[in-house]
């Protein structure tokens, strides 16, 4: 079921997105060269206990998954497209990171996602997370009442092929609010002017994942969660909660 938001609980998902958008925010500054992706995780944690937030991913065990998410953050390097688990991996110069961090405060979700280069930028990699930028940038431009979902899918799979970057089907975005997945399903591609007619109140998960070699297959890792690219090329991952209404598309979690 679809549930649309009040512009009071539009103000308090606000506040979820801004707890988030200031997790990332801390996770990047303290990203480099040596750190531990378990070091990112506590820093993230830190930030939403401090809020009084609580994550929304850790012990969270979605059906694809077989045991709960362990991390109050996903952190995605190279060829991890999504999902990775912040382990004891330390990074290294030109790691393409990817974090996607949620919470919950005073009930309510926010989802966001970033990628970066660590250090030096290997060749291609800041072009494959500008894509992811500007696909989410044009998911966001298509979020308006009266466009239909498919016109968000079409807005981020053109990004896509015109980089000649592949998408993986099955995972994409997703609504949200009182939990962080709600209906309706947001897939990153579509066919302009079908499926669900976007109203004022409803709230998205906008989030493209792009993958340099141009596939769209996916590999499970070992850990069950994390989805690799099957070529062993990069991905990059950008994602916003944003509300759909009638003054346009508001970001929930920017800083
Ligand atoms: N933004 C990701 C998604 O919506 C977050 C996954 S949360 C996890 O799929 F807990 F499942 F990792
Ligand atoms: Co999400």
């Amino acid at each position: 079921m679809v549930e649309l938001k009040s512009a009071a609980e539009l103000d308090a998902m606000r506040e979820a997105g801004r707890v988030v958008a200031r997790a990332l925010e801390e996770v990047v500054r303290h990203a480099a060269v040596g750190v531990r992706l378990e070091e990112l995780d506590e820093v993230a944690a830190t930030v939403i206990a401090g809020a009084g937030a609580t994550s929304a991913f850790l012990h969270y065990h979605p059906p694809f998954a077989p045991t709960p998410y362990p991390a109050v953050t996903c952190v995605s390097v190279n060829d991890v497209i999504v999902h990775g688990i912040p382990g004891r991996y330390q990074l290294r110069d030109g790691d393409l990171v990817s974090v996607d961090c949620g919470a919950y405060l005073d009930g309510w979700a926010g989802d966001s996602a970033v990628s970066f280069s660590v250090g030096s930028p290997r060749a291609g990699d800041t072009a494959l997370i500008e894509a992811a930028e500007r696909a989410l940038r044009a998911g966001i431009e298509a979020a308006v009442p009266g466009n239909r979902m498919g016109d968000i899918g079409h807005a981020v799979a053109s990004v896509a092929s015109a980089g000649g970057y592949g998408v993986p089907v099955d995972f994409g975005g997703h609504g949200i609010g009182r939990r962080m997945h709600e209906d309706p399903h947001v897939p990153n591609h579509g066919r302009p002017g079908r499926g669900l007619v976007l109203r004022p109140g409803l709230v998205l998960a906008i989030e493209p994942m792009f993958i340099a070699g141009g596939h769209s297959r996916y590999l499970t890792a070992a850990d069950g969660w994390s989805l690799c690219s099957v070529d062993g090329s990069r991905a990059a991952h950008a994602e916003h909660t944003v509300a759909i209404t009638d003054d346009g598309p508001r970001i929930l979690t920017l800083p």
